[in-house]
């Protein structure tokens, strides 16, 4: 097989974004993702509406990405596909269009687990962008993950830490709720914490032994915090906005920096790279800067388009995997929670 020249098309549909992307030799071609907006009104995203949405766009977003690389599909050597974790509608529109395509092809099928691929997305071949040495400790931030893991590989990871409820994306979007803000709340509560106060309000972090998060008991803080203030005076939160905000965007990034000094303490591990939507917010990127400057710490922020769900971190794994020619065959099933 030749592995000097090698496209991949990987295919992403775990959550609410169906994305396609081709890589060239680890390089990206193209990198689409159809957002779906659907989930707005709803204020969270509905599975039945985002399995329809799949349905309607993958054959467009594959189409686009294949035409933007300027290849024909011919030209693909293999497809990459998100087998999990994810919500199983989702899951199944994508794993099946990627069956279908690589039988009709007659070209290797490759099986791809969403989280080790957050990490991975670190090794897109990007001018200018410093790939973190192994071992590194990733920490996976978004609307539904929150991870650390031990990364000393590729596929050598040990997830040391993880949320026992809600993710800290989660912990951002149900505040915006409760604060009346639009889904997903995390961009505008970390647009007003940079104009607000940190310390105006005091929630409490939760307790949770040794790496693991938990982010239910903050959110049900806030709702009690804020209810008590609005029953004295109703124009709290339009009088208080920005404050809290920062208030709670403090908390937040204070328990996961908490986290990861613990993990660097435990590993003796000082390289850090992140990802997930969260990791665009501004508050936890200044913490990084400072551990660098504080600890000593190496950190690894990817750009935007490889921190959100995307499909170039599917292709990447799919790149991986087939130097090391591991495929999967028709029998693979989406496998809604796939486990590092
Ligand atoms: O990775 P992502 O696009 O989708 C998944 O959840 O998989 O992450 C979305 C999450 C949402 O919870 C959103 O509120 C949060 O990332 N988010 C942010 C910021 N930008 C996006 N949270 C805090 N600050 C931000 N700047
Ligand atoms: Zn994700």
């Amino acid at each position: 097989m030749n592995t000097q020249n090698t496209y991949i098309l990987g295919i992403e549909s775990s959550c609410d974004d169906t994305a396609a992307s081709i890589l060239y030799n680890g390089k990206i071609l193209s990198n689409v993702v159809a957002n779906q907006a659907i989930h707005e009104t709803y204020g969270g995203v509905v599975p039945e509406l985002a399995s329809r949405a799949h349905q309607q766009n993958i054959v467009p977003v594959v189409d686009q990405a294949i035409k933007q690389a300027g290849i024909s599909t011919s030209d693909l050597d293999a497809v990459a596909f998100t087998q999990g974790p994810g919500l199983m509608g989702s899951l199944l529109v994508g794993t099946s269009f990627a069956k279908s395509l690589a039988y009709g092809l007659d070209i290797p099928l490759i099986d791809v687990n969403h989280m080790q691929a957050h990490i991975l997305a670190h090794f897109i071949e990007k001018e200018g962008y410093e790939k973190p040495e192994f071992p590194f400790l990733a920490m996976t931030i978004s609307g539904g993950h929150t991870q650390i893991v031990r990364v000393d590989g590729y596929f050598k990871m040990t997830v040391i830490g993880e949320t026992i409820d809600d993710a800290v994306g989660e912990a951002f979007d149900k505040s915006g709720k409760i604060l009346g803000l639009g889904y997903p709340a995390g961009p505008e509560i970390d647009t007003r914490a940079n104009l607000g106060n940190p310390k105006a309000f005091k929630f409490t972090r939760p307790k949770v032994a040794g790496l693991n998060f938990s982010f239910s008991g903050l959110k049900t803080a806030i709702l009690y915090f804020i209810q008590k203030q609005v029953k004295e005076n109703p124009q709290f939160i339009v009088e208080n906005l920005n404050d809290i905000c920062a208030s709670i965007q403090y908390t937040i990034v204070g328990i996961l920096m908490d986290k990861l000094k613990l993990a660097v303490k435990d590993t003796g591990i000082h390289r850090i790279a992140i990802g997930g939507g969260v990791s665009a917010n501004s508050g936890i990127r200044a913490a990084l800067k400072q551990a660098e400057s504080r600890h000593g710490w190496q950190t690894h922020v990817p750009a935007f388009e490889f921190t959100t769900d995307n499909a170039a971190m599917i292709a990447i794994v799919g790149y991986l995997k087939f130097l090391e020619n591991d495929f999967a065959d028709q029998s693979i099933m989406a496998t809604a929670r796939l486990k590092i």
